[in-house]
């Protein structure tokens, strides 16, 4: 089957590359191993920036994170007992939207459907080859039997443990590990706060967020080796209660019906392209949660692929092709910063000395003191245009 665009990945990054491309006439198909009901499911982040918003706004596919999607106009970090508000809409004229990575993705598979669009969910076996020459070829068993597409480009969306990333002979892994986990859960329960509370405490960082009136999503800092079964839900709730609850801050209880560890780490592949292959979203970078950038980044990554692609296909011109990693990593970059610099103010590290704990107060106390400060961290947070 000859294709202009094959794409390795059902998540953010392949499903919105494959819509944008739609959009300029230009085909692909798009492979998942996993289901459809298993991709709509998995429960992941739930910040977009104003920038996502307005691409999916514009693009035909936002009527519903219109309707449900709940925009917030700041976000609270929490340190020595009291709330800190940085004031997005006064710092930055822009806000952020919560709505869940998942929903994201249900609307983007229904309207690639709608739209008459390729997806073949759970695949097996898939094997990208000749990404030097100009005929690559995705080798996929569907249903038992073998298929081959022969698509001109091939777009690795492949997530976080990607195999298509293997595939760049000659490249740059840039690798941090956190000394600690993020421990997740949902609960049944009326919103805590009307914004995210980001918690510095002695006990560890903690996060207030939220995805519906009745469901919330709250994590702690663990070890990196704790697992589900050692937090109760007492244990959780209790520690909570003690990272955030203080002056102007009460959590709200409810039954918990889920609970995961998050690992924690920093990562950009470089460069994010090899040939006829070219990386977006996780699959090329892994920002940690703090910053809340990760499915942003995945979408910024195709905004840029879908018009350099699509200058390839208007008229043979590779240059804005070639240019592609040196186009999306200025802005991966400063995402990866961001979200280390969160995570470092925020976190309490294993071995932090009094001179550490109190340089990272001090750190906070400059930030949320000054307009400038925050207007950094608001810059940030709601993310720069595209
Ligand atoms: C979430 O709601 O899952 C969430 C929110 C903000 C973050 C990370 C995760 O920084």
């Amino acid at each position: 089957m000859r294709i202009q665009v094959g794409i390795v990945g059902a998540g953010p990054a392949g499903l919105m590359l494959s819509h944008l491309l739609h959009q300029r006439g230009i085909e692909s198909v798009v492979l998942d191993t996993r289901t459809r009901a298993e991709i709509e499911g998995t429960i992941r982040a739930g910040v977009l920036e104003q920038n996502s918003v307005d691409l999916m706004v514009e693009t035909g596919v936002g009527d519903r994170v219109k309707q449900q999607g709940m925009v917030h106009h700041g976000i609270e970090l929490r340190f020595g007992g009291r709330g800190h508000r940085i004031d997005f809409a006064d710092l930055t004229g822009r806000g952020v939207t919560i709505y869940p990575q998942h929903e994201v993705l249900k609307d983007l598979i229904a309207r690639r459907l709608a739209d008459g669009g390729d997806i073949r969910f759970g695949v097996s076996d898939v094997e990208v080859e000749g990404i030097d020459g100009d005929a690559p070829m995705i080798r996929f068993t569907e249903d038992g039997t073998e298929r081959v597409l022969h698509p001109d480009l091939v777009a690795g969306c492949d997530g976080s443990r990607t195999r298509t990333r293997g595939l760049i002979p000659a490249r740059q892994d840039h690798f941090r590990q956190y000394p600690f986990a993020w421990f997740g859960i949902l609960a049944e329960a009326p919103p805590s706060s009307d914004e995210l509370i980001y918690a510095r405490h002695e006990n560890g960082f903690a996060l207030i967020s939220t995805r519906s009136p009745t469901v919330q999503r709250m994590y702690l800092q663990v070890d990196p080796d704790d697992t589900v079964e050692q937090w109760s839900d007492d244990r959780i709730w209790s520690e909570l209660h003690a990272r955030v609850d203080g002056e102007g801050a009460r959590i709200v209880d409810g039954p918990i019906f889920s609970k995961s560890v998050l690992q924690f780490r920093s990562f950009v592949c470089e460069p994010m392209q090899h040939g006829r292959l070219f990386l977006a979203g996780d699959a090329a970078h892994t920002v940690p949660p703090t910053g809340a950038k990760g499915m942003n980044l995945a979408l910024a990554d195709v905004h840029v692929l879908s018009r350099a692609m699509d200058r390839y296909f208007a008229a043979r011109d590779r240059t804005a092709l070639d240019a592609y990693t040196a186009t999306a990593l200025p802005r991966v970059w400063r995402a990866q910063h961001f979200s280390w610099w969160m995570t470092s103010m925020l976190h309490r590290m294993p071995e932090a000395s009094g001179f550490d704990l109190n340089r990272q107060l001090a750190e906070l106390d400059a930030v949320t003191r000054s307009r400038a400060g925050r207007t950094l961290l608001a810059e940030n947070y709601v993310g720069m245009p595209l």
